[in-house]
């Protein structure tokens, strides 16, 4: 049911496959999970599709492991009209030690659309419960006002380009 789940978590081992030559996760296959993690908390939001419309402040904080033990959590933090904003987080575990760290994380903007073809649909709200979510939401609309002069950038890129 829409407007209920608003976390959601993958948890799985890092495989052989997913390692770059050096023997850590590929920054692309970190940045793949993100975005799928994203876009079911998104789905399970909204009750509709969803497309990513930004991946803002990303940061590969520490390596991920052949074996380590991953789990990504996207977590709403803010809900505009059709818009929702998530802190997504990748945490490593070597299973043999008892101790978790943060690997990367960021924030995105899912925008729900009324068909896979569509428009932005409305989404339902969400508000934060305690002050730590509350100054995640602060956060995510700072980062929103960072997005606009972005997109006057592209726009001037966009002209110049062509
Ligand atoms: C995201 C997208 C649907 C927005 O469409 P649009 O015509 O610009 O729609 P609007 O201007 O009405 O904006 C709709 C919402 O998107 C948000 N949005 C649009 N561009 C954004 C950006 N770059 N960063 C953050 N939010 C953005 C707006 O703030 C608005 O939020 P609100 O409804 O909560 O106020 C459109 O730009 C798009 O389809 N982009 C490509 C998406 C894509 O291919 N993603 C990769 C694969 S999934």
């Amino acid at each position: 049911m829409s407007g209920q789940q608003h976390e959601v978590t993958f948890r799985f081992l890092a495989q052989p496959t997913d390692v770059n030559f050096g023997g850590k996760v590929h920054g692309g296959m970190a940045m793949k999970w993100i975005d799928q993690a994203g876009y079911a908390c998104a789905v399970g939001w909204s009750g509709a599709y969803c497309v990513t419309a930004s991946v803002s402040g990303i940061q590969f904080v520490a390596p991920i492991l052949i074996g380590d033990l991953v789990t990504v959590r996207a977590r709403l933090i803010h809900t505009g009209t059709s818009s929702m904003h998530m802190a997504v987080d990748v945490l490593a575990r070597d299973l043999r030690k008892d101790e978790q760290r943060l690997a990367t994380s960021c924030v995105m903007v899912f925008v729900a659309l009324d068909s896979p073809d569509g428009k932005p649909t409305a989404v339902p709200r969400w508000e934060p419960r305690d002050d730590n979510e509350r100054r995640l939401q602060l956060q995510a609309k700072q980062l929103l006002e960072l997005s606009k002069g972005m997109e006057q950038l592209i726009d001037i890129q966009a002209s110049s380009a062509g």
